[in-house]
């Protein structure tokens, strides 16, 4: 293994990424991770990721004295050079000019880490401190215009740091930077590939779950079909996934889902729990009270489900999630500190702890792109793979104010008919996420020679890595008068469509 050690920079999970996609398994720790935690992984070398800190400041995170002792090869990027610099006595100062986006890298020695590159090429910054002194025994390697000291190692020839991000796709070259001192500096043979991944996976379930029987919740979106997938290879009809309708789903979406796993041999448990949703929705306009209604609900469905459907098995002994790599490292994060709450996020993933099962999360150490390719390997169908994402609580954000039967009726053709066109335009697969929202407010029109006086439907289209920032998309003038034209014509109860264009942030990619 491969340990990345947090020092809080925004580019941290992709050092990570980057990592696993040149084929080494990495995993990230907390800078200040016990001896323990990181025995418990072996490493066979050690990434100091950067962060926000100055290595001279009162609070800055520090290299614990037990990194060293591992004896394995340590690369410190961006802030982590710097606190190599100044473990070993060198001097790091607030430098004059700052040094952000792009710089070229010029190399002044030969060295294993720069193995197969040019002499001089363009790399990302972002630092406003910098190395103004070495420590006894390093050596500068590489310069850029601003950084004296771009690149160093120490005379050993074990412990290096660059200033610049080898992680952002920005930097020329910066995978190869990375696979060079994992190959050459730390000698390590490739050792991660999803195809073995996904044998290694079904042969531990297989061993784990022996004739006992594995409840899923299954929402339809990619992480909890590939969970389904995965099992069903291990384990066959002992698998029991567990569909529930809250009636808040798109059109069709049910009967989708059914018939997709259908195809692949996989029976679900189909809960109808729409009735049950609606009346608890009744009333209700805010936001934050909607989605702690649909959580509740949605887990006391599932438990009284469950424990149904373990009356009728008697041997069902294990719940799998389809918990992502990500989420992990986020509720580590915020166990570390508190952030504000924008929202109640709800998901099939969060179900209740009181469940008499174990839990299993075959995807735990994953990241999405990383499921997606094990679905790909799987099998899955294309229409589940490349599916959007959709929130746990459904439709009902999509809806501002009171979710009626009626509202849920008219979101639904509308959306309806702007997935149908994005499919056919060839757009949905290069946008990041879509939907329509239905808006409490009515508006005057005229149709034909008539007085409207009707619903606003607002379309949202985003382009996103992660959903944690959003670009809206530049979807093609022609293309969303053609939607809202079929819009208007062929949903009763709307009059006007209109197209979101805020970025998140300020807005969030969701109304509510
Ligand atoms: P926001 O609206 O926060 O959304 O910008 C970011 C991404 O998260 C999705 N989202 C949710 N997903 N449960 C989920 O599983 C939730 O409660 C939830 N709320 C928002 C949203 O669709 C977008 O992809």
């Amino acid at each position: 293994t491969i340990v990345i050690l947090d020092y809080g920079s925004q580019y941290t999970q992709l050092i990570v990424r980057r990592v696993r996609e040149i084929g080494y398994y990495a995993e990230l720790l907390p800078w200040d991770a016990s001896k323990e935690e990181l025995n418990n992984l072996n490493p066979k070398a050690i990434i100091l990721s950067g962060g926000p800190y100055s290595v001279y400041s009162d609070k800055a995170p520090t290299i614990p004295e037990h990194i060293f002792k591992l004896n394995v090869p340590i690369l410190g990027i961006c802030y982590g050079l710097q606190a190599i610099v100044h473990y070993f006595g060198g001097i790091v100062e607030k430098s004059r000019k700052r040094e952000f986006g792009h710089s070229i890298l010029k190399i002044s020695r030969n060295d294993p880490i720069f193995q197969n590159l040019p002499d001089s090429f363009n790399v990302w910054m972002s630092h406003s401190d910098r190395v103004e002194k070495l420590p006894e025994n390093f050596v500068e390697i590489a310069t850029s215009e601003n950084s004296p000291f771009a690149v160093i190692k120490n005379i050993e020839g074990n412990i290096y740091g660059v200033q610049f991000h080898p992680e952002v796709s920005h930097t020329e070259y910066g995978k190869e930077i990375l696979k060079n001192f994992i190959a050459n500096v730390a000698g390590m043979e490739q050792n991660w590939k999803m195809e073995n991944f996904v044998s290694k996976k079904i042969e531990e379930i297989k061993n784990l779950v022996k004739n006992d029987k594995v409840l899923l919740g299954l929402s339809g979106g990619v992480d909890s079909s590939v969970v389904a997938l995965l099992l069903y290879k291990a384990i066959g009809k002992n698998l029991i996934p567990v569909f529930v309708n809250t009636g808040l789903l798109r059109k069709n979406e049910e009967t989708e889902v059914i018939y997709n796993f259908k195809k692949i041999g996989i029976d679900i448990v189909n809960v109808d729990a729409k009735e049950q949703f609606l009346t608890a929705l009744k009333g209700i306009e805010d936001p934050e009270e909607k989605r702690k209604k649909i959580g509740h609900l949605f887990i006391d469905v599932f438990y009284n489900t469950a424990m149904d459907l373990l009356k009728k098995h008697g041997n069902i002994k294990y719940l799998a999630q389809g918990t992502l790599y990500p989420d992990i490292i986020e509720s580590k994060v915020s166990e570390r500190k508190t952030a504000v709450k924008i929202k109640t996020h709800h998901n099939v993933g969060g179900l209740p702890e009181k469940l008499p099962f174990k839990i299993i999360e075959p995807l735990r150490y994953l990241f999405k792109d990383e499921v997606r390719k094990i679905g790909e390997i799987l099998g899955l169908p294309e229409e589940i793979l490349n599916r959007h994402p959709f929130p746990g609580p459904g439709l009902a954000v999509r809806i501002i104010g009171e979710v009626t039967p009626e509202s849920v009726k008219i979101l639904q053709e509308a959306d309806h008919i702007f997935m149908e066109e994005l499919k056919r335009n060839n757009l949905y697969d290069k946008v990041w996420q879509a939907f329509a929202v239905l808006l409490p407010i009515k508006t005057v029109g005229v149709m034909g020679d008539y007085r409207t006086y009707e619903n606003v439907v607002a379309l949202r289209s985003v382009n996103s890595e992660d959903g944690m920032t959003a670009d809206w998309s530049k979807l093609p003038y022609e293309f969303l008068n053609h939607v809202a034209k079929r819009i208007v014509n062929e949903v009763e109860g709307v009059n006007r469509v209109v197209y979101d264009i805020t970025t998140k942030p300020p807005a969030t990619i969701e109304w509510e």
